[in-house]
């Protein structure tokens, strides 16, 4: 096959390929085929431990090296290319790892990984040319797939910054609601973690992060609720207690709406989180199935942590009660099947008591 066929063989599967560590390994083969290489490395920069590390290695399992040792350091460091067709006359190869891997190297081409900063954030590397030496033909070919490997990168980076962006902006919003409320930051928090733990029981693998986030903007609608009703110390009236109820249905008209799923589960739980499975609750009477798993969910570890708790108002109850309400309103208040999770995962919940606890003055 001649460049062409193999740039050819390799362009559908590439433009297709959304994963990024399954991009950069194609990347690799490509670059070992077309420039009729023994071997590809791609190796990228920790910041943190200043090494350089193989996201892909062809015939070897991951390497780590100084960000200043070899001919990669040196290209990194340098942020130029760099052909070396006699490895060990060159004072920058590094033979250790050939001592370590066995392996002999002959030649090898490096070039930078540079991102759209200019930056350089790794280095591409091709090993032992097959036949003859590394030519400045081959030089460029590395640096065109090198282009597309930085880009490939900072894109998933630039991705991973947005969505933690946006994770964090919703968590925020969800505290927004806590400042004005008797709530701790940790109660929120805690939902969250407690949500998680008992999705984490009845196989909810793919939505953990969404349960443990979406859980913690149960009270978001809180923040439509007048501070006369919110704050009162005492008991309220029926009018009071019904304004109160409220926050559930705009906690929900806040949320919902989105395309984003972590959006509409935090909507359903927002709205259904003080409904009960036997019809009692607010602000519908939803019965059973009627009201969303999260909701359900989200239903007894709010109730969980608030009679677990210290508040202005009441002392916490002890653990043994608190586990004992909680069998005693399986099917009343709450789902059978949530409440034997809960059970199950006792140790783990109080933990997470144990660990975030209240930080509110006089508790
Ligand atoms: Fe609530
Ligand atoms: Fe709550």
């Amino acid at each position: 096959m001649n460049k062409v066929q193999i740039l050819l063989k390799f362009a559908e599967k590439i433009t297709r390929e959304k994963d990024v560590s399954r991009l950069l390994s194609l990347l690799s083969d490509v670059a070992r085929d077309i420039l009729d290489a023994d071997r590809c490395s791609l190796f990228l920069s920790d910041m943190k431990n200043r090494t350089l590390w193989t996201i892909v290695a062809h015939g070897v399992k991951k390497i780590e090296i100084p960000w200043n040792k070899g001919i990669a350091g040196w290209v990194f460091q340098n942020g130029k290319s760099l052909i070396v067709n006699d490895a060990y006359s060159d004072y920058r190869f590094e033979k250790s790892v050939d001592l370590k891997t066995g392996y002999k190297t002959k030649n090898i081409l490096a070039i930078p990984l540079i991102n759209r900063k200019g930056e350089v954030i790794g280095v591409f590397q091709a090993i032992n040319k097959l036949h003859g030496n590394y030519t400045e033909e081959d030089e460029e070919l590395l640096t065109l797939l090198s282009g597309y490997a930085a880009s490939a990168i900072e894109n998933t980076a630039l991705y991973k910054e947005l969505n933690k962006a946006y994770k964090d902006t919703v968590l925020r919003l969800s505290h927004a609601a806590e400042f004005k409320d008797k709530e701790t930051k940790n109660h929120i928090l805690r939902t969250g973690l407690y949500a998680r733990e008992i999705a984490n029981y009845l196989h909810f693998d793919d939505e953990l992060e969404t349960i443990f986030l979406a859980t913690q903007m149960h009270d978001i609608g809180k923040i439509g609720i007048p501070d006369a009703i919110l704050l009162k110390p005492g008991k309220l009236s029926i009018e009071e207690r019904e304004v109160m109820w409220q926050h559930t249905i705009i906690g929900y008209e806040i949320l919902r709406g989105s395309k984003s799923k972590l959006l509409q589960i935090a909507a359903l739980i927002a709205l259904e989180h003080h409904e009960r499975i036997d019809g009692y609750g607010y602000p519908y009477g939803k019965k059973g199935d009627e009201i969303s798993i999260y909701g359900r969910i989200a239903c007894i570890v709010d109730v969980f942590d608030a009679l677990i708790s210290n508040r202005p108002y009441k002392k916490a109850w002890p653990e043994e009660k608190v586990f004992e309400f909680l069998k005693e309103n399986e099917g009343k208040m709450f789902d059978d099947d949530i409440v034997k999770a809960v059970l199950h995962k006792k140790d783990k919940l109080l933990e997470i008591k144990r660990r975030f606890k209240d930080e509110y003055k006089g508790s």
